[in-house]
Parts: C-alpha cells; sequence; structure tokens
C-alpha cells in the first residue's frame, strides 16, 4: 500500500516534471525526499558520501572525483553559465552516467527512484531552495545546421579564432599549451581533458545537440568557458558540426600547424 501511494505521488511528481524546479524552487512532498535518500545511501553513497560531499569510501580510489553536492556547481546541464541545473538535467545525469569516469548509467532504476533521487540530492545545496536562484535560463538547443564539409570548415576556422585550441590543441588531442600545465576543478581536483577525436574520452558530448550545450552553457566548476555571449547562435552550431566530425572521425585534423591554418583564413 505504502509503495502504491509512493509510486503515485511519485508519478504526480513526473507528470509536472520539466515544469517544476525552473521558475522557483520545488516542493516534494516529504515521502519522496525520504525515498530519494534510502535509494542515495544505498546506491550513490559509496562515491558521493552520505553527506553528499563527494567523500565516499570509493572516492579514494578514483582518478576523476564524484560531485560534492553541497557546493550546488554542476558541470552538464541545459541552463547558462552559473545557473542551477534543472531538474530534468539531473535525471539526466542520473540516466545516462558520464562516460570515461566512474559514474555509471543507472536507467535501471525506476523512473520514479530517479526523480526522488533529483529531489534528493537537491537537498544537500542550500542553492536549490533560495528563489533568488530562479528563474533558471535554460538554452534551448534548437536551430541545428545539417552537417556539410561547409559547416564543417566554418566551425574549424571558429575553433581556431576563438582559441580552443589553447586548451584542446589545435588537433583537438588535448594537448594545447594551457593543457599542459595542467588542470583543476573548482573543488581541487587534477581534471583530464578530453581527446576531442576519441569518443571515448567524452563524458557527454556526442550529439551534435550535447556538443552545442557544452560550449554555450559552459561545464560550471571547470576551466571549459561559456561561448554563448561571444559566438552568435549560427557560428556556434557550424562549431558544433566541427566538434562532432573530430569526436565521430568524419573529419579528422589534416596534420597541418596553428600558422597553416591560421593563414588559410
Ligand atoms: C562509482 C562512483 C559513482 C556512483 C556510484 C555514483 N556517481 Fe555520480 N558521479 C561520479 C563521478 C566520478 C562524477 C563526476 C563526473 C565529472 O566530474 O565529470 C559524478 C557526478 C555526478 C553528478 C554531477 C554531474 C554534473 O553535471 O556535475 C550527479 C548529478 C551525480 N553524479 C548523481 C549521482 C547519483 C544520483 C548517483 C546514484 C544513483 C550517483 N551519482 C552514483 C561517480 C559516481
Ligand atoms: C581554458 C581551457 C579551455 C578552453 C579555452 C576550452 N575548453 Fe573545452 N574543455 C576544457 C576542459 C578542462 C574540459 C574538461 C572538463 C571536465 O571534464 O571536467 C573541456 C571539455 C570540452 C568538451 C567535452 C565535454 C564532454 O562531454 O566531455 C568539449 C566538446 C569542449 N570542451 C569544447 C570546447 C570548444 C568548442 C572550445 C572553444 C569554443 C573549448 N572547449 C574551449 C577546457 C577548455
Amino acid at each position: 500500500m505504502k509503495a502504491k501511494i509512493l509510486a503515485t505521488i511519485a508519478c504526480i511528481g513526473l507528470f509536472i516534471y520539466g515544469f517544476t524546479g525552473i521558475d522557483q524552487p520545488s516542493n516534494p512532498p516529504k515521502e519522496v525526499l525520504e525515498h530519494g535518500k534510502k535509494v542515495f545511501n544505498y546506491v550513490c553513497a559509496p562515491c558521493h558520501g552520505k553527506d553528499g560531499k563527494g567523500d565516499g569510501v570509493v572516492s579514494s580510489t578514483i582518478f576523476v572525483k564524484p560531485r560534492d553536492f553541497t557546493s550546488g556547481i554542476f558541470k552538464f546541464r541545459s541552463t547558462e553559465s552559473g545557473n542551477l541545473p534543472t531538474d530534468a538535467d539531473l535525471y539526466e545525469s542520473i540516466s545516462l552516467g558520464f562516460h570515461n569516469t566512474a559514474m555509471p548509467s543507472f536507467s535501471q532504476l525506476t523512473p520514479e527512484d530517479r526523480y526522488a533521487l533529483v529531489e534528493y540530492i537537491k537537498t544537500f545545496s542550500e542553492r536549490f531552495s533560495n528563489p533568488k536562484e530562479y528563474p533558471l535560463n535554460v538554452v534551448m538547443p534548437t536551430g541545428a545546421i545539417p552537417l556539410s564539409p561547409e559547416s564543417i570548415a566554418k566551425g574549424r576556422e571558429i575553433y581556431l579564432r576563438m582559441k580552443c585550441w589553447e586548451c584542446h590543441g589545435v588537433s583537438g588531442k588535448g594537448d594545447g599549451p594551457a593543457a599542459q600545465r595542467g588542470f583543476k576543478d573548482d573543488w581541487g581536483n587534477k581534471i583530464l581533458i578530453p581527446d576531442l577525436t576519441n569518443p571515448n574520452e567524452v563524458k557527454r558530448a556526442s550529439t551534435v545537440e550535447d556538443i552545442y550545450l557544452v560550449f554555450t552553457t559552459g561545464l560550471n566548476g571547470s576551466p571549459m568557458p561559456s561561448y554563448k555571449d561571444v559566438l552568435t547562435d549560427e557560428e556556434r552550431w557550424h562549431l558544433a558540426n566541427y566538434i562532432y566530425a573530430l569526436i565521430h572521425g568524419i573529419a579528422l585534423y589534416d596534420g597541418k600547424t596553428i600558422e597553416e591554418l591560421k593563414s588559410e583564413q
């Protein structure tokens, strides 16, 4: 009976899902939070810690450290730089996990479990209950430009002009001059820069839309900035096509030096 009531509450939550947590803090029923806590302690705490500080028993054994939820800072979002993630972003992170890190996909958990987890992990940071953080500015990845050699070439020109290569390298292999010095995230942990020519190294960026979101929103808490205010929407779609082509091996870096590539422009 209790399970049935819980499932009903969770379903109502899912029904309004996407509408909560964007304009104002969400206010989930107590039962949902209790359920979220139970699942979290069992499934997530070994990495993220019972208090959500990212210090679970497994954390010392892995290189990319689990997120400290008390900071209220999240990398993969559909919201503008500095904003909190939406409930749907957190739901997606739990469902997909992060490639090339210890965080697996939890798509085998029921939607009710995942919804309850979203609500529960938000309780670790006061940012989520602060009305001043809302409304969140959501970026809609619409208006993609069809993939073509012309679009990819324009994207490469933007990649060079915006100096993505300072970190990612001219070839996208993650060997830019800034990367040689090494990166740390806001929590003081070392982070790796992915080889953008290797689909196994990127954490989330797979579709053109994912890629567009990464450099439009920036990855909060990491050195990866947002380019929303410095590039037009059209430029960002050409750039997304170029990165997509790099990741999926459609257009490979052709071995030219930075000087040669610059002189082509
Ligand atoms: C085996 C370890 C492990 C487990 C278990 C785990 N995570 Fe993670 N999680 C990580 C790591 C590592 C990261 C950091 C990824 C990064 O920085 O790119 C992370 C990051 C996250 C993020 C932050 C994403 C962002 O955008 O910054 C969320 C949300 C998250 N985990 C939720 C969960 C939930 C909920 C569970 C339980 C269902 C869970 N994780 C279980 C290792 C784990
Ligand atoms: C100051 C250094 C820096 C600059 C400049 C930079 N990046 Fe990044 N980028 C990073 C770091 C560091 C990461 C890895 C972050 C992480 O995983 O925590 C990253 C990750 C990425 C990812 C992979 C995300 C994933 O799913 O794993 C893409 C795609 C990307 N950057 C594209 C770009 C593009 C395009 C530009 C230029 C418009 C750019 N970056 C400029 C540092 C930089």
